[in-house]
């Protein structure tokens, strides 16, 4: 007699939580679209009101199209939750029916909603039989209603004329008072001239220091790969963060092996690490030929690093809370590029200090730079490694130690948080940017989380200087260049791996998903240190002939500048739509090659303008007289590592 409720249930339970995981178009298409905008210059004109909605939808009866929709939205892996949709609504149009025009609608915003909510459950009615409760309003916003320029566009306006005046000045300076590439005249002043810092930017990789430095050129045409590969992993990000008129690209986008390289593409971001640790450990064995380091030199590198580090990033998170706000406009350019100024002007302290990693959650503030803020923490820990280790054997117990350790973390974040391993990169999770992620926010952007791949950079730096010494010739090893061959291929099959983790309603074995949490940053990031050595030893030509491309070097310089600049375009460009933007294979490489183009065409001026006056500008104040530990660390900066890793 018992079993037979169970029999009922065992039928039911399965059929209740069904799961739909894929759909054809047809079927799709009878779903309500998830994104759709009111014609907006159209109801600008006739002076109306256009509000950005989302609305939760729901059936008192039950209804096949609702259960459609809730079996194709449970599988959050891969699709966007279809029971809320959001919507650009001009009232004057579309709820004209429902308007009290005696009534202001800027008065009550519970008339406002009101309204809202009837006439999209009208409109939902109509067309699917679906119910609507308005869940959220973006904003409204009124024909005619224009941004303020506030106190702080006018200071930041004053910030850029100084900035010009200043250049102009110090340019003027410099071809007048001085003979090209003499020292003369007041340093400050000559910071500031275009000329000399044009010639930094456009300079060749060395300019006839130590020879050794010749050997680091490669890190100016890996740094600016790894920058495009950053763009390119948030060119369709910042797109799925704005609204799409065929979410199914997204949706579908999972099966296909290529945009695969693109879910899992964020791998290539701990390269960044790697090569300021390297550069790092690489700097102060060379700085200690000649010096005894001493425990001083930590707070000092420090100082040094967030000198270099913070003006011109403290110029774009100004810049971007400022004026930005007010150069374009349309129905998402308040939810694309005004929630970040916003974010900025409350948070920018915390990125300031290099904690926006761990402090706030809801990352609208130039979110890419968590990078930045890990990468400044994971700097405290190698400094102080790299002063206090002396001796090879120090350095190897060391390392040996923190990279232990460095694999635990990882492992007992997964353990005990119960977390993926790796971001799933779910179409919900990037709509909010990951601030319901635990796994993101979690492991992902946090310093001591990413601490493998730095000590892999460490030791990589420490092994190439040591072997430098003693002379050793991996070109007679010919043997190598078959593994090294491979690194480029085995670098796209890890990167591939993760694909692993999106079979359709799978459950990873906890042992697997530890693992591959805990290993697979360090084994990519080992092929390359790998990679990184072999250049320097000159393994073979045709890799490091392309990372050591001339083109490179003015690219690696202004790669800070442009890596800054590159989300502004990418906002700017899907906040000024007025229609939800169609995706496509064409349009992401479009967006991408208009990223990569404009960021670094942007970043000239703004290193020329910013960032070198203010870098010369420190140096001047810091060494009044000309001393070799800094000459030493800047020809090695210059060489190499122009992000000011690593620089003491
Ligand atoms: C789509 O799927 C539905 C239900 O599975 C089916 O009835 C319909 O014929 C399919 N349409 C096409 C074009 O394949
Ligand atoms: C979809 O969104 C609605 C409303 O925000 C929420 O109640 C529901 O749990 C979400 N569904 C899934 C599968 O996450
Ligand atoms: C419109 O608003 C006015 C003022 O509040 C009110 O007197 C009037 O009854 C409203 N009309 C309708 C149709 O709701
Ligand atoms: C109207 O919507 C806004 C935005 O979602 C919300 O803050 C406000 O509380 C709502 N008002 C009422 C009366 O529901
Ligand atoms: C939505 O519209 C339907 C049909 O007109 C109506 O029965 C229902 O009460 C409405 N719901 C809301 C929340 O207004």
């Amino acid at each position: 007699m018992w079993c037979f409720p169970v029999i009922v249930l065992v039928l039911l339970v399965p059929w209740s939580s069904a799961v739909i995981y894929k759909l054809n178009d047809s079927e799709y298409l009878r779903m309500p679209p998830l994104y759709a905008l009111d014609d907006y210059p159209a109801c600008m004109a006739r002076g109306g009101v256009y509000c950005l909605a989302d609305v939760d939808l729901y059936t008192d009866q039950p209804s096949e199209l609702m259960t459609l929709i809730l079996e194709f939205s449970a599988d959050t892996l891969k699709h966007f939750n279809h029971t809320q949709a959001h919507r650009g609504v001009c009232l004057q149009k579309s709820c004209k029916k429902y308007l009290n025009e005696s009534r202001d609608l800027q008065e009550g915003t519970a008339d406002l909603n009101a309204t809202l909510e009837a006439c999209l459950n009208e409109s939902f009615w109509d067309q699917y039989e679906l119910q609507a409760k308005l869940a959220n309003v973006n904003y409204c916003l009124q024909a005619g209603e224009k941004l303020k320029i506030d106190i702080s566009d006018a200071v930041m306006a004053v910030v850029y004329l100084i900035f010009i005046l200043f250049n102009v000045i110090g340019s003027f300076y410099d071809v007048l008072k001085c003979k090209k590439g003499d020292k003369c005249g007041n340093p400050y002043l000559l910071s500031f001239s275009l000329r000399r810092n044009w010639a930094r930017l456009t300079a060749p990789a060395t300019r006839g220091q130590d020879e050794r430095l010749d050997r680091l050129k490669l890190f100016n045409g890996l740094r600016t790969m790894t920058m495009i590969c950053v763009f390119f992993s948030h060119t369709s990000l910042v797109l799925a963060f704005s609204y799409v008129d065929n979410p199914q690209y997204i949706e579908t986008a999972y099966d296909d092996p290529v945009k695969q390289i693109l879910f899992n593409g964020s791998l290539v971001t701990h390269t960044f690490f790697v090569m300021s640790s390297f550069l790092l450990a690489y700097n102060l064995q060379m700085y200690r030929e000649t010096h005894t380091v001493s425990w001083v030199q930590w707070p000092k590198g420090m100082l040094m690093r967030w000198l270099r580090l913070t003006p011109v990033y403290a110029f774009m998170l100004a810049s971007v809370s400022t004026w930005n706000r007010h150069i374009g406009s349309g129905p998402l350019w308040p939810l694309v590029v005004g929630s970040e100024a916003a974010a900025c002007r409350r948070y920018w302290w915390a990125h300031l200090l290099y904690v926006n990693n761990y402090v706030y959650d809801d990352a609208l503030c130039a979110p890419s730079t968590w990078y930045l803020a890990a990468d400044t923490q994971l700097f405290c820990i190698g400094l102080l490694v790299c002063v206090l280790a002396r001796t090879p054997r120090a350095q190897r117990i060391a390392l040996g130690l923190l990279f232990l350790v460095s694999l635990v973390i990882p492992m007992a974040h997964t353990i005990v948080q119960d977390l993926d391993p790796v971001v799933m990169q779910a179409p919900e999770k990037y709509r909010n940017l990951y601030a319901s992620d635990a796994t993101f926010r979690l492991l992902y952007v946090r310093g001591h989380t990413n601490l493998s791949t730095y000590t892999l950079g460490l030791a990589g730096g420490f092994l190439a200087y040591h072997w430098q010494r003693a002379g050793v010739d991996l070109a007679q090893y010919r043997k190598l260049r078959y593994p090294f061959w491979l690194v480029f291929p085995a670098g796209v099959a890890i990167i591939l791996s993760g694909g692993l983790f999106y079979g359709d309603g799978q459950q990873t074995p906890a042992v697997y998903r530890v693992l591959y949490a805990t290993l697979y940053k360090p084994v990519f990031q080992f092929i390359v240190v790998f990679f990184i050595i072999g250049c320097i030893f000159k393994l073979e030509s045709t890799y490091r002939g392309i990372v050591e491309w001339r083109g490179f070097t003015w690219m690696g310089r202004a790669s800070y500048c442009a890596f800054l600049l590159h989300t502004v375009f990418q906002r700017g460009l899907y906040g000024s739509q007025l229609a939800p933007t169609h995706m496509s294979d064409y349009a992401i490489v479009t967006v991408l090659s208009a990223t990569i183009f404009l960021s670094f065409f942007a970043a000239v001026p703004l290193y020329l303008f910013v960032e070198a006056p203010i870098a010369q500008l420190t140096k001047a104040a810091m060494a009044p007289k000309p001393r070799h530990f800094e000459n030493n660390m800047a020809a090695a900066a210059e060489a190499g590592d122009t992000h000011g890793q690593s620089k003491l």
